[in-house]
């Protein structure tokens, strides 16, 4: 995962796989800083996404009430998945109808689209192989379980497989290319969707059996060997507990065990994923990801979709598919920042393609963008309210479109921190500008109605400061406290004035004093409101 050095320049490269010319112009990723950033029509972009539930896109009327709901949600880009069975119905016979039409209602209403390649895995399954794949078996092999019983997903250890989805996934970016190269309405591609080995922590069919009891691929070696002193814990305590051994099979180097099995998964799940990466990119290089669906803490692999690219096996899909340039986890499960921590330890981007669309999703994307630089957020199913006007989500995405200039310009620097907060969590001394700033839970303070009710919402925020004593807020039910760092002193409040960005300019509405500051004692928004506050500090 290689990211280019931020530059706004314009130019053209040779794409010597394809031998195409690309304008460099097309949304990438690239690095600012210690950031990695997406640039679109060559800014800064953040994805304030929604997932449609699986089959909607697949019927243009379905999506016509659709789109009017995005837009009162106020995304910017919409998660759409491209489905390889009517993509290619018959071999080598291509119907691109429903995307044009997908991109074309995408620019109606101006949003970006990140396009989802259903192709061979989607939720370990292969159901959205077409036909003439799912009915020759013998072409096209599945996987086998331990009692040779076969599943409805294709092996990836089959040669065949791999060409009629890197086939069809080429002819797709070659489309991407041709109707949207100038206008980039797609700009970014996940490629499958939750890919994860079941019911076993590995397949048994004959391909896999030999290539399991070969000596590992060299280049995963040299990716260990190389990366000794780097490895993510889980890899490195395995191979290292097994003596480190540079040269073997899979268990002589990574001992007998499920563990291993699902390493040896990941390595071929991902290589196989990387092949279509390349084959896709030396066409039209957008950024391309791969999700996963988190496991359930405690279940053994096969138990859950294994192998996928989930933090115990990151290094080997680092290793295995270096064209892939995000891991991206999937938000089922709860405690959201202990996720959010395993797949931003190693400085690796934050793209969230799926989180369930439920109450404090809001506070959450606060969180993410504040937080973790995160590049992408995204609830599933978006489409599924019947009230877009009143979903929190929307008023989040309202503010963070304001804020996406500010955000993106002061993340590089480290002046952005993320809340997020449950009852009686308290964020103690965050630096930001020449202050520490503390964040309660806006019920904290009692006044609040719901102040004695057992559960909280979780309440979100971010805060960017613009100068060492200027700050805007944004969230929801919070309560923030500023300290001096300098020693001895105490910090007052100049101004706090609530208001909003209009075309990037700051339009003040109220002076948030007196009952709204606690008498100058603290910035406050809260826990059903939403908005951005810019605030004055001085001390004394
Ligand atoms: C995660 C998958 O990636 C989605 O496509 C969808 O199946 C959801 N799970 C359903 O909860």
């Amino acid at each position: 995962m290689k990211f280019k050095l931020f530059t706004i320049a314009i130019c053209v490269f040779f794409s010597p796989q394809s031998g195409a010319q690309v304008s460099t112009n097309i949304p990438r990723l690239v690095k600012n800083g210690k950031h990695v950033q997406l640039l679109v029509h060559n800014k800064p972009f953040l994805i304030l996404g929604g997932e449609l539930g699986n089959s909607s896109a697949s019927g243009n009327e379905y999506m016509r009430p659709i789109w009017p709901k995005l837009k009162q949600m106020n995304l910017n880009t919409v998660l759409a998945p491209v489905y390889w069975e009517l993509l290619e119905p018959v071999e080598g016979k291509f119907d691109f109808s429903s995307l044009d039409t997908l991109i074309k209602n995408a620019r109606l209403n101006k949003m970006k689209i990140v396009l989802l390649w259903f192709g061979a895995w989607k939720n370990s399954m292969s159901c959205y192989a077409p036909a003439w794949i799912k009915t020759n078996t013998t072409k096209y092999p599945r996987i086998l379980d331990k009692n040779g019983t076969p599943h409805e997903i294709l092996t990836p250890f089959n040669k065949n497989n791999l060409e009629a989805d890197v086939k069809v996934f080429t002819r797709l970016m070659q489309y991407i290319k041709q109707v949207d190269n100038r206008q980039n309405t797609v700009i970014t591609i996940q490629v499958e969707n939750e890919i994860g080995m079941l019911p076993d922590a590995r397949t048994y069919d004959e391909a896999a059996n030999s290539a399991f009891n070969k000596p590992i691929p060299e280049k995963l070696l040299t990716f260990l060997k190389t990366n000794k002193n780097h490895l993510l814990p889980e890899i490195k305590s395995i191979w290292e507990a097994n003596g480190s051994k540079t040269s073997g099979n899979w268990e002589e180097v990574f001992g007998k065990g499920l563990a291993t099995d699902e390493i040896f998964m990941a390595w071929y799940y991902a290589s196989f994923t990387n092949e279509l990466a390349v084959a896709g990119k030396a066409v039209y290089p957008l950024p391309m990801y791969v999700n996963a669906a988190l496991n359930r803490p405690g279940a053994k692999p096969g138990q859950y979709p294994s192998a996928g690219p989930l933090p115990h096996v990151m290094d080997i899909w680092k290793a295995a598919a270096p064209s892939i340039d995000m891991l991206a986890p999937d938000f089922y499960n709860p405690d959201f920042k202990h996720w959010c921590d395993l797949y931003t330890r190693a400085s690796d981007p934050l793209f969230i393609p799926e989180i369930r669309f439920e109450k404090g999703v809001d506070a959450k994307a606060f969180f993410a963008f504040g937080n973790y630089n995160c590049l992408a957020f995204s609830p599933f199913s978006i489409e599924s309210t019947d009230h877009p006007e009143a979903e929190p989500i929307g008023k989040v995405y309202d503010i963070l479109k304001q804020l996406s200039p500010l955000i993106t310009k002061y993340q590089p620097i480290g002046n952005v921190k993320g809340f997020l907060m449950e009852k009686d969590s308290i964020q103690k001394d965050i630096p930001v500008g020449d202050y520490l700033i503390t964040v309660h839970h806006e019920y904290k303070m009692g006044w609040s109605p719901g102040a004695k009710d057992s559960i909280w919402p979780l309440a979100g925020g971010v805060i960017i400061a613009v100068a060492p004593d200027e700050f805007y807020v944004a969230g929801n039910g919070l309560v923030i406290t500023f300290t001096p760092k300098a020693n001895g002193k105490k910090a007052g409040f100049i101004s706090i004035d609530e208001g909003k960005f209009q075309n990037e300019k700051w339009i003040p509405g109220r002076r948030m004093n007196g009952d709204q500051n606690h008498q100058g004692r603290h910035v406050r928004i809260p826990a059903n409101e939403y908005s951005i506050q810019r605030v004055k500090t001085y001390t004394y």
